[in-house]
């Protein structure tokens, strides 16, 4: 009798393992455990043993049928859940999953909060070509070939003698061949500089480049252009100083400091103690550049300003690290 049982409970489990449908495992049931199942005709068998086989075959027989009862539950569980799913009707109008929508990289994103900032003061804006030729990065720029000053930009040359630009000031000339004073314009755009990239420097990065051309402009006008987009952009009070510079487009050259609004002049380690942040290169069109532009510089004088969008970013947002820009992490460019 235990090896019928032991052959009986093998059945079960390879039928029960193959069960595909729930009508199947029905069938299984009632030939096993049904009023006149095999399972069933043999506990009934039990009673008839000698009385000392009667307590241990009767316990393997119940515990053989425990165990097949609780796999065809477990089983029905299994296929009516299948059965759901494989019925369901698909309904074509039901919404999809909604796709990941990205958004503008924060340096785009920053990019046009400066620019808003200049078309409120009336400015207008404009895009360069990334592709220069050295005549408007260089020479139209009062910066001859063999001049120690192009030393100042690590130059990327490409073939033919073009050049990727090393700064934005090369619009300067561009669009100035299609205008006439009095301009403002403002010129957001990438450039790219053959340098070793640390902390604060990267080999693309992006300027946004300031001229504006009128009678009588002068250093006064230049500052306050620069004091009032400082202040607007972080809506707070901001003061700013010059100090004497050297660039061959500009005559005076400045270069422009911002109060630290770190510690609001006190000094602290982003200011390098000094109360005091570099913001950007600028000063008074050359009149050599006024004459490349078509413009009469004893009529007409101006002021030009160039800086870094990604190093204003990086303050603004207090950032630690120009590269966390480019390196496409999901981490950081999610926050913005
Ligand atoms: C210029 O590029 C001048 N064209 C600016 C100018 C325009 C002066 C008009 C006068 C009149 P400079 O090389 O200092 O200047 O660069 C300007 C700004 O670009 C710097 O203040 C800095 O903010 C940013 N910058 C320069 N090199 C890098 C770099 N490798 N990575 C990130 N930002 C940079």
């Amino acid at each position: 009798m235990k090896d019928k049982l032991e052959q009986i409970k093998n059945k079960a489990l390879k039928m029960l393992e193959g069960a595909k449908d729930l009508n199947f495992l029905q069938t299984i049931e009632t030939n096993l455990l049904g009023r006149k199942g095999e399972l069933t005709n043999l506990l009934k068998q039990v009673k008839d043993l000698p009385n000392d086989q009667k307590p241990i075959v009767g316990k393997m027989a119940n515990e053989v049928k425990n165990e097949i009862v609780d796999i065809i539950k477990n089983k029905i569980v299994e296929l009516s859940q299948a059965d759901k799913i494989s019925s369901t009707p698909l309904d074509m109008t039901w919404p999809g999953e909604p796709a990941e929508i990205g958004h503008l990289h924060p340096i785009t994103q920053f990019q046009r909060k400066i620019e808003d900032i200049f078309l409120s003061m009336g400015f207008e804006i404009l895009e360069g070509r990334e592709i220069e030729t050295p005549k408007y990065n260089f020479d139209l720029l009062n910066i001859p070939k063999n001049h120690p000053a192009r030393d100042m930009w690590d130059t990327f040359y490409l073939e033919k003698g073009l050049v990727l630009r090393t700064h934005t000031s090369p619009m300067q000339l561009r669009a100035m061949e299609t205008r006439k004073p009095p301009v403002r314009l403002l010129v957001p755009g990438r450039t790219f500089r053959h340098e070793a990239t640390d902390a604060s420097h990267e080999t693309t990065f992006h300027q946004y480049e300031g001229l504006v051309i009128d009678e009588n402009i002068s250093v006064r006008n230049l500052l306050s252009t620069l004091e009032s987009f400082f202040q607007t952009l972080f809506g707070k009070e901001v003061k700013i100083k010059a100090n004497g510079s050297y660039f061959p487009f500009t005559e005076p050259s400045l270069e422009v400091s911002m109060s630290c609004l770190i510690c609001h002049g006190e000094g602290c380690s982003v200011c390098k103690k000094t109360g005091w942040l570099e913001m950007l290169g600028a000063g008074m069109v050359h009149p050599k550049v006024l004459k490349n532009m078509g413009v009469d510089p004893e009529k007409y004088s101006g002021f030009a300003f160039g800086g870094g969008i990604e190093r204003l970013m990086m303050l603004y947002h207090g950032i630690d690290d120009i590269r966390l820009s480019y390196k496409g992490d999901l981490n950081y460019l999610e926050q913005f």
